[in-house]
C-alpha cells in the first residue's frame, strides 16, 4: 500500500492539512528572497505539490507558479482551483527523484518532508534535478525534510481535527522503523472521514528515509551545485536550527551556485 489512497482524495488531504498559515509562510518565502536569493524571484517550482496550497497567495503577490506530483488526482484538484481563480499555473506530471522542465526557475520548494528520495542515489539524482532547473543564485527550500532524532523514537505519531464547510477530517499519523542503516521508516497516515454524515477511512503507508543534519550538511558540502544558507525551527528566522530543543517544522535553505 501507499499514499495513493490518501493522495487520491485532495478535498480530504487539504481539510487534514489546513492547520497552515499561508500567507505568513508565504511571508516566510519572500523574507528569504529579500535576505539570501541572488537573483530577483518571479517564477517558483513547488515539488510535491499536491493540491498546491500556497499557489493562490503565491499567483496574488505575482509570482509564476509551477507544480510538480506523480499523483494526477492532486494535479487535477489543483488545475481546477487554478481555474476557479483564474491563473495561468504550470502543472506537471512528473517524479521529483528525477525529472526536468522546460525553462529555469527562481525558487523551488518541497514541503512537509515530502522530499521523496528514499535513498542517497536518490537524494542525489533529487538534487541534480533540482540544480538543472534552478537558475545559480537561487534558492531551494526544504521544509521539514531534515530531522533530529529518528521520528519512530521520539515521537508516537500524532493526531488532530480539523473541519470545513460541514466535512470532518480525523488524522492521523503514525511512525515505525524499517532500516535503522538504511534511515528508513514506515508512515501510515489515516484520514477519518465525516462528509455530512458520510463515513470513510483513508489510510496510506509510505516508507520514507530520515535525513540528520549533519549529514545534511556533508551532503550540501560536497555538492557541485548546492551551497548551504541556513536552517531555522518553525518557519521563524529569528529560532536557528543550532537553538532548538526539538525540531518543530525547520526549514532549511539551499543555494545554487
Ligand atoms: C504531504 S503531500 C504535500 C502536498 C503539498 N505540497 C502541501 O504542502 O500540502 C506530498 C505530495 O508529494 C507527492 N509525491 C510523493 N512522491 C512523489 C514523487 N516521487 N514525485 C513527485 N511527487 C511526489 C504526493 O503525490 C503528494 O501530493
Amino acid at each position: 500500500m501507499d499514499l495513493a489512497g490518501v493522495y487520491d482524495n485532495p478535498q480530504y488531504y487539504e481539510i487534514a492539512f489546513s492547520f497552515r498559515d499561508i500567507p505568513a509562510e508565504v511571508d516566510v518565502f519572500e523574507e528569504c528572497f529579500k535576505r539570501f536569493s541572488q537573483i530577483p524571484v518571479k517564477s517558483v517550482l513547488e515539488l510535491g505539490c499536491g493540491n498546491s496550497p500556497h499557489m493562490e497567495e503565491l499567483i496574488k503577490r505575482g509570482y509564476q507558479y509551477s507544480g510538480l506530483d506523480l499523483s494526477k488526482a492532486m494535479l487535477e484538484y489543483s488545475r481546477e482551483k487554478a481555474l476557479r481563480i483564474g491563473a495561468e499555473v504550470n502543472l506537471i506530471h512528473g517524479d521529483m527523484v528525477d525529472f526536468s522542465l522546460e525553462t529555469e526557475v527562481d525558487f523551488v520548494y518541497v514541503l512537509l518532508g515530502s522530499l521523496a528520495a528514499k535513498n542517497t542515489s536518490e537524494q542525489t539524482t533529487h538534487f541534480d534535478s533540482v540544480a538543472n532547473v534552478l537558475k545559480k543564485g537561487g534558492l531551494y527550500l526544504l521544509d521539514w525534510c531534515v530531522q533530529d532524532d529518528p521520528p519512530w523514537v521520539s515521537e508516537s505519531g500524532g493526531n488532530w481535527v480539523l473541519e470545513r464547510e460541514g466535512i470532518q477530517v480525523k488524522t492521523t499519523v503514525l511512525w515505525k522503523a524499517i532500516n535503522p542503516v538504511e534511515q528508513t521508516f514506515e508512515e501510515t497516515l489515516s484520514m477519518e472521514v465525516n462528509d455530512h454524515g458520510e463515513k470513510l477511512n483513508i489510510v496510506g503507508k509510505e516508507i520514507k528515509r530520515a535525513i540528520y543534519p549533519q549529514e545534511f550538511l556533508c551532503f550540501i558540502s560536497a555538492s557541485k551545485h548546492f551551497e548551504f544558507v541556513g536552517w531555522w525551527n518553525n518557519w521563524d528566522l529569528r529560532q536557528p536550527l543550532e537553538q532548538a530543543n526539538k525540531f518543530d517544522r525547520p526549514i532549511a535553505l539551499v543555494r545554487r551556485i
